[in-house]
């Protein structure tokens, strides 16, 4: 018995070496692992290695964005603040900069709608489309997989307000507000 389960875990670890340094598609992918991993752990070293941090932005005030609008904040403005929509919903991401931040290893989705790149395991910059995605041709296992990253982001960061689809109205939220203290005003001539 235990001998077939050693057997058993020997030729699963042959198969899975075999399958690993086999293809050369798999090689490439653990190379992006190692490289992510590399960007993430070196990220956080920095992190903790420049103290003071600087102070947390001011929260936004709730408010909806479309796609143009959502692109100026990916980190690049002199704040640093980096929003990213997530299956409609956008979120301030800015407390993850060492993740979304210019050079982080998901910066691809600063400022944009990271849904299908999320959806489809993809960091390719073409993944996210320039027009607005509505996600119809993504098959439910793929739609499962945003909404779990959908509730993930709803746990670990503030939620702003909606991704616009073209033509959509922006909600007012004015009357559910208590500290419109600052930011928010960006104009926009269309
Ligand atoms: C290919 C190998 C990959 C490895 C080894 C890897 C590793 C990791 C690790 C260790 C974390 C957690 C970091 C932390 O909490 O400190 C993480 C978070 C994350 N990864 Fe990956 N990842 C990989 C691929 C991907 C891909 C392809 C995507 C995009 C579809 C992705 C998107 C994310 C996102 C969005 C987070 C969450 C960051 C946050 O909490 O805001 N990862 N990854
Ligand atoms: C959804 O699409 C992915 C990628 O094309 C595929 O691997 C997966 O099996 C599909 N799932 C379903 C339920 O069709």
């Amino acid at each position: 018995m235990a001998d077939e389960i050693e057997t058993e875990s020997a030729s699963f670890l042959s198969t899975f070496a075999s399958e690993l340094f086999g293809s050369p598609l798999n090689l490439c992918l653990l190379a992006i692992c190692l490289f992510l991993l590399y960007k993430i752990f070196a990220g956080r070293r920095n992190a903790t290695q420049f103290e003071p941090r600087p102070p947390a932005l001011a929260k936004l005030k709730k408010q909806d964005f479309t796609l143009e609008q959502l692109r100026e904040y990916d980190g690049k403005a002199k704040d640093g603040r980096i929003l990213m929509s997530v299956n409609g919903k956008v979120f301030d991401v800015t407390r993850g900069k060492r993740f979304y931040g210019p050079g982080g290893p998901y910066g691809v989705f600063a400022g944009r709608d990271a849904s299908r790149g999320l959806a489809t395991f993809s960091l390719n910059e073409q993944t996210i489309q320039d027009e607005y995605d509505d996600l119809s041709d993504l098959n439910s296992t793929q739609m499962e997989s945003v909404r779990e990253w959908e509730e993930q982001f709803m746990e670990k960061y503030d939620y702003v307000g909606k991704l616009l689809r073209p033509g959509e109205s922006p909600t007012d939220y004015s009357d559910n507000e208590e500290d419109s203290s600052k930011d928010g005003e960006k104009s926009k001539d269309d």
